[in-house]
């Protein structure tokens, strides 16, 4: 299975995005992940349309927009306009999680969901080949630097098992807390891509950390 790193620029030195995508794309980085905060799902407030838009002019990579907002479905014209390739709503804030996702697709993107450490993942089970990827938060959303939680793992392990069962070829992202010491954890069991802020764009090497991290998903010999 191969292995998606998504370095979110929640963490990057805005002052200078420009060299800092130039180097998460020199490090071979796969995905460029947005996270859009709106102060109201989650207490921080983050980027819009501008920046989406900002980062499309600087790199071709795929956008990966994590959408941690009330209300969703007011973004994803704009967003979509602005260059972003997927946006994943959370289901907790979706109650008409289908006909989202679908609108998210019909605008030529990627539809994901996410759902929270404590949100239960029979919260897509009933939206399952509406999906083109499944988010299993490691962290409660918000912020970035905080510690993975340790019991994602299985959470992570029964979501591959769900998405197998229905023959979904969606992506299992996971997204908080991943570095060096996290990331094989989650991908033994079953997620194929890989969020990181902190453990990107705080090491001593950014550049280097990602294809670091890439190596912790080998089968070992
Ligand atoms: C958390 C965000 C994450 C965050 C990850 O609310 O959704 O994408 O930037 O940051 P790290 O990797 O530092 O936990
Ligand atoms: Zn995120």
């Amino acid at each position: 299975m191969s292995v998606r790193i998504a370095p979110s620029i929640l963490s990057a030195e805005l002052s200078k995005l420009a060299d800092e995508i130039a180097m998460l794309e020199e490090g071979g980085a796969d995905w460029i992940h947005v996270d859009v905060m709106d102060g109201r799902f989650v207490p921080n407030l983050t980027f819009g349309a501008k920046v989406i838009e900002s980062v499309r002019k600087l790199t071709k990579l795929p956008i990966d927009v994590h959408l941690m907002v009330v209300e969703p479905e007011n973004y994803f014209e704009s967003f979509a306009a602005a260059g972003a390739n997927g946006m994943s709503i959370h289901t907790e804030v979706s109650p008409h999680l289908q006909r989202q996702l679908n609108h998210i697709r019909e605008l030529g993107c990627r539809a994901g969901a996410v759902v929270n450490p404590s949100t239960p993942l029979t919260a897509v089970s009933e939206v399952i080949t509406d999906l083109d990827l499944l988010l299993v938060m490691t962290v409660n959303p918000g912020f970035g630097g905080q510690s993975f939680i340790k019991g994602s793992v299985d959470k992570v392990r029964r979501a591959r098992e769900m998405l197998a069962e229905n023959g979904s070829k969606a992506f299992l992202e996971v997204d908080g807390g991943i570095d060096r010491k996290t990331i094989r954890s989650v991908w033994e069991a079953g997620a194929d891509t890989f969020v990181a802020g902190n453990a990107i764009f705080g090491a001593k090497n950014p550049k280097a950390e990602i294809e670091e991290l890439r190596s912790r998903c080998t089968v070992d010999t």
